[in-house]
């Protein structure tokens, strides 16, 4: 039994393993959780969730993270799914929370 990741979609909420080196939307997309994404580059946003728990088991926000998010989305635990890698396996809740 692993540290499990949660995904809360936007109907779905997922209970899945943390696979080290994949993003979070790559993991919601693997698990049909009804994450919202379209560019997968980091500059739609529609991807974009907190991070509830477990920023320490993320690598740090990319460049087009920095770019697309504001400072004090970044501080307040918001991400872009589609660059959020898992960095170490351990208990992560994210949850989508696109714009509109
Ligand atoms: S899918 Fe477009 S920013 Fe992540």
């Amino acid at each position: 039994m692993g540290q499990a990741i949660q995904l809360i979609g936007k109907k779905v909420t997922k209970s899945i393993e943390a696979e080290v080196g994949k993003s979070i939307l790559d993991l919601a997309i693997k698990h049909d959780v009804d994450w919202g994404f379209s560019c997968t580059r980091g500059t739609c946003a529609r991807c974009r969730c907190s991070i509830e728990t477990g920023t320490e088991f993320l690598e740090p926000p990319t460049d087009a993270e920095r770019n697309r998010l504001d400072d004090e989305e970044i501080e307040e635990g918001y991400r872009l799914g589609c660059q959020a890698i898992i960095r170490e396996v351990g208990a992560i809740t994210a949850k989508n929370k696109t714009y509109f």
